[in-house]
């Protein structure tokens, strides 16, 4: 082990340290943290979640490289508004598209939407995600967390899986909250009885971290695909989701822009690329489990994926069925 590894490793053992604002301030001393000088001309990005906070750094920093950007958000309004500020403090070229990514008809109705103005998508990054204290559901019956976080991103990627370039990236924004939880496929979504924000949240983003190995696992080295943590950002989800963590913790979070670096980093670094399925912290690969009660079986890890297309079929059965229902009541 380096000196180097060393020091990043008690840094990381400090949490507060590494999540911090502290955490980039010293990894910039200890190992290399260029600007990527990627050229990312005529390339295709997607950045869900771009209408503000971190994923609308990312999208800034990849515009300004040369990609067209792919801005997202709930909002028509917020879409079309960030796309056009993105577009402006980057000098690129943007398109502000309203997606809500965990309503599965409005995920398809975007990936259909990009196969048709694109010829292939270069970087697919899940950035879009909040912690809610309230249990929601979406409009195929879906608790709305996991939703958003996982089965969303998931549906998006299947769609875009044959339409992503050679060497295209997939990226997911998880959180070092998933942390906390482990992979129980069978708890993934919570029902009215025991749901907790945080929790729901912290399953969701280990799922995603799971899903980033299992579909590198399926696709082998491309497309490439990796996970991520950004640390703790000041950014308007974490002043609504979290406002004690906000009030308390304000001084030493990050700007939004150093928690969107590793994100950029693995959009465009050759070592990003050299390997696929890895969980990512400034910059560096990072393990997947602090405790042994939060690793992830093989036996769990295998479940994951055929349980998404399990409640994907499902959950637009449901909706389907609902529909029809709707129908031969106004008929009758
Ligand atoms: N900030 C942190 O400390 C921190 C830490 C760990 C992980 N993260 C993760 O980083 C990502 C960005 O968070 P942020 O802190 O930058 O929060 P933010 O400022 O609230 O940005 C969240 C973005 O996601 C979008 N979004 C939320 N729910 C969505 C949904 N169901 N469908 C589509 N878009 C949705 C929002 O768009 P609209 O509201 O305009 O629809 C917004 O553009 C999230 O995945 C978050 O979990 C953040």
């Amino acid at each position: 082990m380096t000196t180097v590894d060393l020091l990043d490793g008690l840094l990381e053992a400090t949490v507060v340290g590494s999540f911090s604002r502290i955490g980039p301030v010293v990894r910039r001393r200890l190992y290399d943290w260029e600007v990527p000088a990627a050229d990312l001309s005529g390339r295709e990005a997607v950045v869900t979640g771009s209408s503000s906070g971190i994923g609308r750094e990312i999208a800034t920093r990849l515009a300004a490289l040369g990609a067209h950007v792919w801005v997202t958000s709930r909002s028509e309004d917020r879409a079309e508004e960030a796309a056009a500020q993105v577009a402006q403090d980057s000098g690129g070229t943007t398109t502000g598209v309203a997606v809500d990514v965990g309503e599965l008809d409005q995920v398809r109705a975007f990936a259909d939407r990009l196969r048709t103005a694109t010829d292939s998508v270069d970087l697919l990054v899940h950035n879009a995600g909040a912690l809610t204290e309230d249990r929601r559901e979406t409009s195929q019956g879906m608790e709305a967390t996991l939703a958003a976080h996982l089965v969303g991103p998931y549906l998006l990627t299947r769609l875009l899986a044959d339409h992503l370039a050679a060497d295209a990236r997939v990226l997911f924004m998880s959180s070092g909250g998933m942390y906390t939880q482990p992979l129980v496929v069978s708890r993934l979504e919570m029902d009215e009885d025991d749901y907790r924000g945080a929790v729901a949240y912290a399953r969701a983003k280990r799922g995603q971290v799971v899903l980033a190995e299992q579909l590198a696992r399926e696709w082998g080295p491309t497309p490439v695909v990796h996970a991520m943590h950004p640390g703790w950002a000041a950014t308007p989800g974490v002043t609504a989701g979290l406002p004690v963590f906000d009030r308390v913790m304000g001084p030493i979070l990050r700007p939004a822009a150093e928690a969107a670096d590793t994100m950029v980093w693995l959009a465009t670094a050759d070592e990003a690329a050299r390997t696929s399925g890895e969980f990512w912290h400034d910059r560096r690969r990072r393990g997947t489990a602090y405790l042994p009660r939060t690793s992830t079986t093989d036996r769990q890890r295998r479940r994951l994926v055929p349980w998404l297309d399990a409640r994907i079929a499902q959950a637009e059965t449901h909706a389907d069925t609902q529909a029809e229902a709707h129908a031969e009541t106004d008929q009758a």
